[in-house]
């Protein structure tokens, strides 16, 4: 049987300035319904231009230079705008880092939440009372004044909920969320992954859930696929990710990322280094400049992919199966 979500060998560049960006280089993922999917790496590794893939919302000056993706066995990377505008309002939705994005600023929450289930055919007594069904689940307590008001009238926290509560109107087959903590502060973060993890149940769908924080994928998810400079680096299921990590990187987040949220105090420290400029990746493995283990091969040669498991690979020389 084929999955609910499957990218197959996709290749994403953006045309620039300087030469183009190969910001994801032959990535492959699967996505059941029901599945809780994470994905994980720091900053510029190509993580929301996934997730942007994923939604058939890519930028303007982005090429897909190979590969696909496909929902329900359909490639929803070659419809017209049209077709994938429709797409994103029925089968697909996303919830951004900054929930101002999400909304208009110049229309109450009830206008929005109300239009987000047009297509529905329901009166607009029966989508009000949908939305407020919906914005008390997601933990808005006074559901009435939330609808009356405006985005920047209520707290970041509030505004992400009602931003999940608006995402899952629709009751999509994937839902996206790209960052959806990372504006938050840690106590608000806490709550919003436990609404998430609550919700689970709520979505017949698939969630991909897009984070450079590891902690929030132990916390959410059933698989990780890892990404470093553009490539899906090791994938696996998260038990085995935390206690059986094989790529060098994964080993390195997970030093620098210990805890669960609960726990977290301070300043995390770093990996040493930084990503390589997509710009021009260097040759061989693109981890190699910043890997402890990185010999004369791995500096030269692209590295295999290696299957330690039917459900988990990595993308390195040093792994043996
Ligand atoms: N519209 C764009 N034009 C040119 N380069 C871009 C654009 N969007 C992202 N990039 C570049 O693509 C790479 C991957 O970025 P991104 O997908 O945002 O990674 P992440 O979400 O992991 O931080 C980075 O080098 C980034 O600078
Ligand atoms: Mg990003």
């Amino acid at each position: 049987m084929s999955a609910l979500l499957e990218v197959d060998d996709l290749s994403v560049a953006y045309r620039a300035e300087g030469g183009d960006v190969a910001a994801l280089r032959g990535v492959s993922l699967t996505a059941q319904a029901g599945e809780v999917i994470g994905i994980v790496g720091e900053s510029g590794c190509g993580k929301s231009t996934l997730a942007a893939a994923l939604i058939a919302l890519l930028d303007a000056n982005a090429d897909v230079t190979a590969g696909e993706v496909r929902l329900n066995g359909r490639d929803i990377l070659s419809l017209h705008e049209d077709a994938r505008r429709k797409l994103r309002g029925r089968d697909i939705a996303m919830i951004f880092q900054d929930p101002m994005t999400a909304f208009s600023p110049v229309l109450t929450m009830g206008d929005q939440i109300i239009d987000f289930q047009q297509h529905t055919g329901l009166s607009r007594a029966a989508r009000r009372e949908r939305a407020r069904q919906m914005l008390l689940k997601v933990g808005i307590a006074d559901a009435d004044l939330c609808l009356r008001r405006y985005p920047h009238e209520l707290s970041g926290g509030m505004r992400q909920r009602a931003a999940v509560a608006a995402a899952l109107m629709a009751n999509p087959a994937l839902l996206v969320a790209d960052e959806p903590t990372t504006a938050l502060d840690v106590t608000m973060e806490a709550q919003i992954i436990h609404l998430l993890r609550s919700l689970r149940t709520e979505i017949n769908g698939a969630i991909v859930i897009v984070t450079h924080h590891l902690g929030v994928i132990g916390e959410l998810c059933d698989r990780v696929y890892v990404m470093y400079a553009g490539q899906v680096v090791e994938e696996a299921p998260v038990d085995d990710l935390y206690h059986a990590p094989r790529h060098p990187y994964t080993r390195a987040l997970i030093a620098c990322d210990p805890g669960a949220i609960a726990t977290r105090q301070g300043v995390l420290p770093t990996i040493p280094g930084r990503p390589p400029d997509l710009a021009a990746p260097p040759p061989g493995c693109s981890f190699a400049p910043r890997c402890p283990q990185a010999d004369a091969t791995c500096r030269s040669t692209a590295p295999p992919r290696v299957r330690v498991s039917d459900r988990q690979a990595a993308l390195c020389h040093k792994v043996v199966p």
